[in-house]
């Protein structure tokens, strides 16, 4: 797919962007159109009540909100609402799997295999787990071109010893885009458990998880225009059904005696006290709103963006990007160095132009030392970013080389 120009031109539904800000930092979390913020504001004017214990009309309305949210949000990624459970954000999403499901099946000698390109709530959860159970966390490699290599896979997965993969979709630094279908089915055809941290993959393009085939899917709902809150876990029904709860408390049981309990059916198993009941209407409408416009055209969208990006920034002396040059395996996300500044003065001097982008880890030291840079800048966009917002970047940093006398 060559890049190409959309027409897409939705900044309008954004408020946020009567401050007139070329805001590039979508990956730590996006801006929300006006119909999320709309229907969470009515869910509380109009149909604020708890979920799923009131015989009241009020109350049977708002569980209507938050299940028909559960619903579309399944349906969006490709999968059924028993399966779809709503958590506070992708890290409780990962960290649910490695308790509930982790704790119970891997133990001493065992491996859980991670890449050098994950996000600290896609390590740190399997740290806690093999130090506990004595067990061994692994990483592949990522490559110059910020690669993963299923030959490396399959050479560790040959050695018998791997419980479970755990892999993200989309590099929130690297913008790598990895083949997690191959992934899945390598992992399963080893007898390994995988799990899929989708959290800058659906935002961006269309995700459908019962194709991909992994057994757990995270995500999070403020990077995909929703608020924040609220994330999501796609479960293989066998596993969720045979899993433990990961909290106890209200909603999650079906009867409570005094020294025991049994459990509520999914997803309501894994889903503990009450649930950020708004947040799930404001997720479902952020997901409405994203089909409207059509995952492969956001997709094509932030392709031309990243192309865009690449190109400018390929004028300025002394910049370097990260990540594949392939746009085929590359998502919304550009992250770059510029010699002689820190990425922290440069986001600085950015922001003095109204530019909003990232400097830092990225919540990724363990790559940051594979690439060899303490921090690196990052643009990352959305919907209602445009070329403008990209040469507004380009300039900034242009200003900066100047203002450090380069
Ligand atoms: C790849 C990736 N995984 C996981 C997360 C964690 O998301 P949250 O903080 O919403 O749990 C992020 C957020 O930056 C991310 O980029």
């Amino acid at each position: 797919m060559a890049p190409f120009a959309t027409s897409l031109d939705v900044r309008a539904d954004f408020p946020l962007f009567d401050r007139g800000l070329a805001y590039l930092d979508s990956a730590a979390t996006s801006q929300k159109p006006r119909e999320v913020i709309e229907a969470m504001d009515s869910y509380y004017r109009c149909s604020n009540a708890n979920v799923h214990r009131g015989v009241y009309k009020l109350a049977q309305e708002a569980t209507d909100l938050f299940e028909g949210a559960r619903e579309r949000v399944a349906r969006f990624a490709g999968s059924e609402a028993a399966t779809t459970i709503f958590t506070r954000n992708a890290t409780e999403a990962i960290n649910l799997v490695a308790y509930a499901w982790g704790r119970e099946h891997v133990g001493e000698g065992d491996e859980v295999l991670i890449t050098q390109m994950e996000h600290h709530s896609n390590i740190v959860p399997w740290q806690m787990l093999c130090s506990e159970r004595g067990a061994r966390l692994r990483y592949l490699h990522v490559s110059d071109e910020g690669l993963l290599s299923l030959e490396e896979l399959d050479e560790v997965l040959a050695e018998g010893r791997v419980k479970l993969v755990s892999v993200v979709h989309v590099s929130n630094v690297l913008g790598t885009v990895n083949p997690v279908a191959e992934i899945a089915a390598r992992a399963r055809a080893a007898g390994a458990v995988s799990v899929i941290d989708g959290s800058q993959a659906m935002p961006q393009m269309a995700v459908d998880v019962a194709e991909i085939g992994a057994d757990f899917y995270a995500w999070t709902g403020h990077k995909a225009l929703g608020p924040t809150g609220i994330g999501v876990l796609h479960g293989r029904r066998e596993l969720l059904e045979s899993m433990r709860p990961f909290l106890g408390g209200g909603d999650m049981i079906a009867s409570v005696g005094f020294d025991s309990s049994t459990y509520n059916e999914l997803p309501w198993k894994f889903e503990a006290g009450t649930s950020a009941i708004a947040e799930g209407v404001g997720l479902g409408a952020a997901i409405d709103y994203l089909d409207r416009i059509g995952m492969d055209t956001v997709r094509a969208h932030e392709r031309d963006l990243t192309h865009y990006t690449l190109e400018r920034l390929g004028e300025i002396d002394g910049l370097r990007t990260f990540g594949p040059g392939d746009l085929d395996v590359r998502g919304g996300v550009v992250s770059f160095e510029v010699d002689g500044i820190h990425p922290h003065d440069l986001a600085e001097l950015c922001d003095r132009e109204g530019v909003c982008i990232r400097a830092g880890h990225h919540c990724a030291q363990p790559l940051m030392r594979e690439l060899g840079v303490p921090a690196t800048a990052r643009a990352s966009f959305h919907v209602y970013n445009n070329h403008e917002d990209v040469d507004r970047l380009a300039e900034a940093l242009k200003g900066a080389r100047e203002v450090f006398g380069l």
